[in-house]
């Protein structure tokens, strides 16, 4: 059995700056499905959000103004003290990852370079070209090398153990020798990302199947705010490898196939730069409408006005991708785009402090939910978010930990688990259904992305419904061919579906039972936002049966809900 005071589960941004935080002052180990430079954080590409007023358009910002902007962006459903605690913190963790390294776009007097995004009312998305996930991946991993903080990878969290009100460890299945270990802790830090992978036409890598979420819920920790799908408007058509939004920052368009800019038709004044929710709706409108190009399901992302020089210094990733994916340089040709899924607002339901039900339990990043996106993430607040929240669950970790009399508690519920967890597996590896879960998991992103979507209707959504749990009935009838040790995917990815179709369920039952429209949850048939009934949280707690759902209220200090102009 391996033991670490602290364990913290996955090795992207948050995790990593989770680990740097505690490391010095207790024990910690990061356990991760791949090594850390390859997780979903390197994927993020357009910035970071923090009100540093380098931008000669940015002179006037303030945390409070970022503040107002993302509870505005959230339609009114973020927690306004986690909120104002993570736009207040944002500058010092940004300029410590500077100082740490991290090669950020410079302004003509060398500071960090800031660009427009979504929903701002300044432009105070700090940069690195447009891989600015990679480069702060990189620079938080070499730290954390610095540190000697030791790393299991190649390991997938199987189950979580608990006992009675606390966290005792976590059982993984090393991918390369395919035996179960036993990992005991006094403390856990769940940062293992989102769960896009529930969803057809995602953003998303593989790795977001937000198993280590499944895993918590399963085992007794609500999920928060689920049904909080996130669409970003701009994925590449075919592939819906990101487009980052840097591209309408640095001024690009999007058109029909009229040639029309129609983004005034739906937020006169924030055209291309309105958030997320609305500009996915908008593009959708526009498709289902007949106004994609040549009928198809895709518009047009137009960044040729920018100019070469502009799109080679700011935008060179895009470039590539739409060279390398569509064969469209983007000096040359408009970028066929549309809406895919791209982020979880909703997780782990935690506090400010990214504290979960069970003592010793923290979540941190994408896959938790603290809640500071609401019903509608601006656009580089996910950076920010698993920079701050990561170094909080990291700090709070390690004075739960130090203040902590017993330890090495749990080894009967260590091993109780482990058997557990081997019945699972050996039984669903003895399996001799005949399903094959791949189909199951097609059928379920399919489902998902027609069903609960970016407009939803009950009738829809009840279908949604029916259809994810006669999934969960076919999974019982599945078989997993390789039987072999090393490297299974094939039952790897059998585990992954069997906790993804019980988030796709509390997403589906979230969503049917929120009958308003409120930020990224649009319903065609409750088309008006419900401060009466709605503002709050939907908390979902497993049961065999389905989730339970109560709701819990939302902390508003000084933003009070209004509607949303842009
Ligand atoms: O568009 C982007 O570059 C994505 C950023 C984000 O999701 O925050």
């Amino acid at each position: 059995m391996y033991y670490h005071k602290i364990l913290v589960i996955g090795g992207g941004l948050a995790g990593l700056r989770a680990a740097i935080e505690s490391a010095p002052k207790v024990d910690t180990a990061i356990i991760s499905q791949v090594h850390p430079v390859r997780s979903h954080s390197g994927a993020a590409q357009g910035g970071v959000n923090a009100s540093l007023a380098n931008n000669p358009a940015a002179k006037d910002d303030t945390w409070e103004k970022h503040a107002f902007d993302t509870v505005k962006g959230s339609d009114y459903l973020a927690d306004q003290d986690a909120v104002e605690f993570m736009t207040k913190e944002a500058g010092p963790c940004i300029y410590e990852i500077e100082h740490w390294g991290c090669p950020f776009s410079r302004t003509d007097d060398g500071k960090i370079a800031q660009r427009p995004f979504g929903g701002a009312g300044y432009p105070r998305t700090c940069y690195a070209t447009d891989k600015t996930g990679m480069y702060m991946l990189h620079t938080l991993w070499e730290r954390s090398v610095k540190l000697n903080v030791p790393l299991y990878e190649d390991r997938i969290m199987v189950d979580l153990v608990v006992e009675g009100d606390a966290v005792r460890g976590v059982i993984c299945l090393n991918m390369k020798t395919g035996e179960l270990e036993q990992f005991m802790a006094e403390a856990v830090i769940i940062a293992s990302g989102g769960s896009g992978q529930i969803y057809g036409r995602s953003t998303n890598a593989l790795i977001s199947t937000g198993s280590a979420q499944s895993t918590c819920y399963r085992r007794g920790v609500p999920l928060k705010d689920m049904e909080f799908v996130q669409f970003h408007p701009t994925s590449l058509f075919g592939t819906n490898i990101l487009m980052t939004e840097g591209a309408r920052g640095e001024g690009g368009y999007i058109v029909n196939n009229l040639g029309e800019r129609f983004m005034s038709k739906y937020a006169a004044k924030a055209m291309e730069l309105a958030p997320r929710d609305i500009v996915s709706r908008s593009i959708q409108t526009e498709i289902n409408e007949g106004r994609g190009i040549n009928g198809q399901d895709f518009v047009h992302l137009d960044l040729r006005h920018l100019g070469r020089e502009k799109i080679l210094e700011r935008l060179p990733g895009i470039r590539d991708l739409a060279i390398n994916f569509v064969d469209v340089d983007p000096i040359e040709k408009p970028v066929p785009i549309q809406p895919g899924q791209h982020y979880t607002m909703g997780g782990i339901d935690t506090d400010i402090n990214g504290a979960t039900k069970f003592k010793g339990l923290y979540a941190a990043g994408e896959c938790g939910c603290v809640s500071v996106h609401g019903a509608n993430r601006l656009g580089g607040n996910s950076l920010l978010d698993t920079v701050v929240f990561g170094k909080k669950s990291g700090q709070v970790a390690a004075e739960y930990v130090l203040g902590k009399k017993a330890a090495k508690e749990g080894e009967g519920a260590m091993n109780k688990c482990l058997r557990e967890t081997r019945d699972r597996i050996d039984g669903m590896l003895s399996r001799k259904g005949t399903e094959n879960h791949s189909d199951i998991r097609a059928e379920m992103k399919e489902t998902m992305i027609k069903k609960v979507g970016i407009f939803r209707d009950k009738p829809l959504m009840e279908e949604a419904l029916a259809n994810v749990r006669a999934l969960k009935a076919r999974f019982a009838n599945i078989t997993v061919q390789n039987k072999g040790k090393g490297y299974n995917l094939d039952l790897i990815r059998a585990l992954e579906l069997e906790g993804m179709l019980d988030v796709a369920e509390a997403i589906a039952v979230g969503a049917l039972k929120r009958e308003e429209s409120r930020g990224a949850h649009s319903r065609l048939d409750f088309k008006e936002r419900d401060d009466v009934k709605f503002l709050q949280h939907t908390i979902a707690t497993y049961s065999p049966k389905g989730p339970v759902i109560t709701y819990s209220p939302v902390k508003v200090t000084k933003y009070k809900p209004e509607a949303r102009r842009y």
